[in-house]
């Protein structure tokens, strides 16, 4: 059976699209200065590595495991919601199969505790 790595397209298809996902990250008004003092290849490269892995190309992630990447960045929930609707709206933008999008966000929703203690929830006051 063809992983979703192959149905999406495969490098040709994911590599554009991990690129658009972490400008639109680096470039947003809520989220991006967390990355003011970080390579936008580096994370390109390694965001792309993990995508591709968890949608079963023959690739492993070769960065810092998540929890380590993140622990110097206080985190707050709204914030990790906010990634999750730009990444939303890049599978969106890339025609993303609806199947693979939905499979991939839930991924990284459980990836949650990896990235942030903040408990979930959208607004602080
Ligand atoms: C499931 C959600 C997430 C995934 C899969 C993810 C993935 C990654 C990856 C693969 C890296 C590169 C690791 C390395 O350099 O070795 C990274 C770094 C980073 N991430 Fe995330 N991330 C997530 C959520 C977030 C959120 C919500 C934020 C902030 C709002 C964030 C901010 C950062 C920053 C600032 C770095 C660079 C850290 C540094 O270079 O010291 N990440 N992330």
């Amino acid at each position: 059976m063809a992983s979703m790595f192959e149905r999406l397209g495969g490098e040709a298809k994911l590599r554009p699209l991990i690129d658009d996902f972490v400008d639109r990250v680096f470039d947003d008004v809520m989220i991006g200065f967390f990355f003011r003092s970080a390579s936008r290849e580096r994370i390109k490269r390694f965001e792309y590595e993990h995508a591709a892995q968890f949608l079963g190309a023959e690739i492993e992630y070769g960065g810092r495991p998540l929890r380590q990447a993140h622990a110097r960045q206080p985190i707050m929930g709204g914030q990790f919601a906010r990634r999750m609707r730009i990444l939303e709206q890049t599978l969106s933008a890339h025609g993303v199969p609806e199947d693979i999008a939905q499979a991939w966000l839930a991924h990284n929703r459980d990836l949650r505790e990896e990235i942030t203690a903040d408990p979930e929830g959208e607004c602080h006051d």
